[in-house]
């Protein structure tokens, strides 16, 4: 695990305020921190079937209990509120509704998520619902799962259900939680469930996740005409090292794959046919009007970034040394941030932003009076939050930020070490315990500017 390297000297902040009607808040995902896998009716997920294949989670565990956020909901609420946040994003779990993924609706399920999201509201916080954070019913998996068409359609049909049920109360709505990783961390890699290894079934599942996002719009619209609709893709900006014709051929490739596959659709232009061509991908998913219907309007483009990436002449991880990473081993790059914002505006001009990700895993070894001391993270915080500040100020429409994440919780194939959350979970415990960050980033959401902070 690599350890902080991050200095505590803070960067100078502008000391402007963010927007008055600026959104501060925190995500997580329901099979991260929701537990109680077999509660009330919900059905089996494709995370659930992983877990149980010995040595897919590095450490063996799976998502059955987490943070238990399922029973301790209302707790959750009280915290963001504590916080004086204004947005919690969290995500919809598929099989919580439709345990089969199609057919039958599990009434108690949506009463879940109906309660959670009146308790936001009575807290006077903004949710920020996604319909599809990676807990696909395992019975859809069984059937073909993303690399069929079916489960697409399957997908608009789930969307309905719950946009009518909380479409009243509910005013933005995210459709998929970054397509890439369900592409190719599912299907290509296997490293994500349902772990398969296969290009064929990674550039398929690519066409029908995007064609699922793009079917939910039409049914979003059609059931909450007033709503907001966007989508969450993560980006990972990709520069080659050196400049021989082999690296930058790699990192074309790379930027294509990773970051271009799944906007360029959003935004009308297509898959890059650059790579797809390369892939040798016939596209004989792609049926006519498929891209028009990807390319349904949003409102907004919703931005998960962490880090950077570097690609060299040959394969393999390639990464130059780093002034800081963080527990995962990432680069702390929040130059990479500011370019990747200023970048997509410029590029593709959607018409609103919410970072709906960011953040960092960090060793959380340092505590003072029982709480984690964690100066890393707000120096990963200010760092990035300087970005979208200045990107704002040149015209960038982003108007919310969501730390990723609010609590410690699953990470998917890492299982429990990496800690991402503001609140430490004591997970023997279920208590919660806000971090130094999570002081912090309070004053910050209170006071509208990246404030300094000391220990
Ligand atoms: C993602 C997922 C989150 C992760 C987070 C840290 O963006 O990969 O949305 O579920 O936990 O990003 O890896």
């Amino acid at each position: 695990m690599t350890s902080s390297t991050v200095s505590s000297d803070f960067p100078a902040q502008s000391p402007a305020h963010f927007p008055a009607d600026f959104l501060w808040g925190a995500a997580t995902s329901s099979y991260q921190i929701e537990g109680a896998v077999d509660a009330d009716g919900r059905g089996e997920s494709i995370w659930d079937r992983f877990c149980q294949q010995p040595g897919r989670i590095i450490d063996g565990s799976s998502g059955a209990v987490a943070c238990d956020h399922y029973h301790r909901w209302q707790q959750d609420i009280a915290l963001l509120s504590s916080l004086g946040l204004t947005g919690y994003r969290f995500s919809i779990a598929w099989p919580r509704v439709m345990p089969l993924g199609r057919g039958a609706v599990n009434q108690p399920g949506l009463d879940f998520y109906e309660r959670l999201v009146d308790g936001m509201l009575a807290a006077g916080i903004t949710p920020l619902p996604t319909l599809y954070h990676w807990d696909l019913p395992q019975a859809l998996e069984d059937q073909g799962g993303w690399t069929v068409r079916p489960t697409a359609e399957a997908f608009a049909d789930y969307a309905q259900v719950v946009v009518e049920r909380l479409g009243d109360r509910v005013a933005e709505w995210m459709t998929i939680n970054e397509p890439f990783v369900v592409a190719n961390h599912g299907y290509l890699t296997g490293e994500h469930a349902p772990g398969r290894h296969s290009l064929t079934d990674s550039l398929a599942a690519s066409h029908h996740v995007l064609l699922a996002h793009g079917l939910a719009v039409q049914r979003i619209r059609a059931a909450a005409a007033n709503a907001r609709v966007g989508i969450v893709l993560n980006f990972t900006p990709v520069t080659a090292v050196g400049s021989s014709p082999a690296a930058i051929d790699r990192q074309r490739i790379q930027d294509d794959l990773e970051n271009r596959w799944y906007v360029e659709p959003v935004a009308g232009r297509g898959y890059p046919a650059f790579t797809a061509e390369r892939l040798g991908w016939e596209q004989n998913e792609v049926l006519p009007g498929d891209l028009d219907i990807i390319a349904a309007p949003i409102d907004t483009l919703g931005i998960n970034y962490y880090t950077r990436q570097q690609v060299g002449a040959v394969a393999g991880t390639y990464s130059q040394a780093a002034e800081s990473r963080t527990a995962m081993g990432w680069e702390v790059h929040p130059a990479s941030f500011g370019e990747l914002l200023r970048h997509l505006h410029h590029e593709y001009k959607f018409g609103r932003y919410l970072i709906t990700e960011n953040g960092a895993a960090m060793p959380d070894g340092h505590r003072r009076d029982g709480r984690v001391l964690d100066a890393d993270r707000i120096a990963y915080f200010t760092s990035h939050l300087g970005e979208v500040r200045q990107a704002i100020d040149e015209g960038v429409p982003i108007e919310g930020y969501f730390a990723w994440s609010l609590l410690d919780n699953f990470e998917w194939a890492h299982g429990y070490g990496p800690r991402f959350g503001i609140v430490e979970v004591d997970y023997d415990t279920q208590q919660r315990i806000p971090k130094s960050s999570a002081l912090w980033y309070a004053q910050v959401a209170r006071s509208g500017q990246i404030v300094p902070w000391s220990a």
